[in-house]
């Protein structure tokens, strides 16, 4: 079992590679701002994205993590450590523009920042809510609002929103979290249909479980953080499997795409959620951890 698995492993990687290969490496020379890139999947879209030749703008509050990832990277050259808290909205408009004015262009954007939240609707505190939808809905539209115009002037850029299976589907305790991922779906749908003529692309992401550190920082009802991993979340698709997915997602142009293991249980409640809602939201009531 273990072995067929690690064939599974190694021949997915052999298609990524023939695939970059055949594509002629879409991001080389492009540059890319990620904002959320310290940890989890930004990481790992940096670390890929470092290898395929990218100009990268790497964002988020913890510098040493940003300059660790900079260093530990072959083409390090290429990559400017630009530090940032998504939070100060009054500073995203001078930051945008520090920005742009590193390699006088960005052609792409990915807004990765965030995090969870655990706890039910009776106990989950209105202020909860409200960190939740400041830091995963409200500062992605401040940013993107800042950003858009130098996209218009370009003629070109693509916003890259990492939102959650979560912004499809409404399961038990994660209210906050699902209305702010939620959210994201209509605003950047509104978004790609209003500039599509400006030659500006819109990608939403639905992951569902990534092996990353995002259950240790989720907010918990009383608004505390969880401080510690979930055993889900650890036993996700790897982060650096799901930037490879990301990235050919992005190849191939698509305007939403779920990132995650395949024909698992999450990834069909997407067909079924399509095909069958009422049936879905049965299913989901009975999920109550
Ligand atoms: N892991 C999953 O299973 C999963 C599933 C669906 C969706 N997602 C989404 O994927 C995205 C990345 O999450 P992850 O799983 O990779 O978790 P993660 O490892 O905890 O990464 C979160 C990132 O957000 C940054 N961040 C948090 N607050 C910030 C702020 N105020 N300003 C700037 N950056 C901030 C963090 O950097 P600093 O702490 O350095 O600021 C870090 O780089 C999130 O939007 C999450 O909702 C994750």
């Amino acid at each position: 079992m273990y072995s067929n698995q690690l064939y599974l492993v190694e021949f997915s990687q052999f298609l990524y590679f023939c695939e970059l290969k055949l594509m002629k490496n879409p991001f080389k020379n492009k540059t890319v701002w990620i904002v959320g890139a310290s940890s989890g999947i930004g990481q790992a879209l940096a670390e890929n994205l470092s290898e395929q030749g990218a100009r990268l703008i790497l964002s988020s509050r913890n510098e040493e993590k940003l300059n660790e990832i900079k260093n530990s990277s072959s083409k390090s050259e290429n990559i400017k450590i630009f530090p940032l808290d998504i939070l100060k909205f009054n500073e995203l408009e001078e930051k945008t523009a520090q920005a742009f004015a590193f390699f006088g262009k960005i052609d792409c954007v990915f807004l990765n920042s965030g995090t969870s939240s655990r706890g039910t609707v009776l106990e989950t505190q209105i202020d909860v809510h409200q960190k939740i939808m400041n830091l995963d809905y409200f500062s992605y539209v401040i940013l993107t609002q800042k950003i858009l115009p130098f996209f218009i002037k370009q003629k070109s850029g693509h916003f890259v929103v990492t939102s959650s299976i979560m912004g499809k589907i409404g399961t038990p305790l994660r209210s906050a979290y699902a209305a702010a991922k939620h959210a994201l779906h209509g605003f950047y749908d509104c978004l790609r249909a209003e500039t599509a003529k400006d030659g500006i692309r819109v990608t939403l992401l639905t992951p569902g479980h990534i092996s990353t550190e995002i259950s240790f920082h989720t907010l918990t009802a009383d608004g505390s953080p969880k401080g510690m991993n979930d055993e889900t979340h650890q036993n996700g698709l790897p982060a650096d499997k799901a930037a490879q997915q990301i990235l050919r997602a992005l190849a191939r142009n698509k305007n939403e795409v779920y990132i995650g293991k395949k024909l698992t249980q999450e990834h069909l409640s997407l067909f079924l959620f399509r095909l069958c809602p009422d049936l879905l939201h049965k299913i989901v009531r009975k999920k109550i951890p």
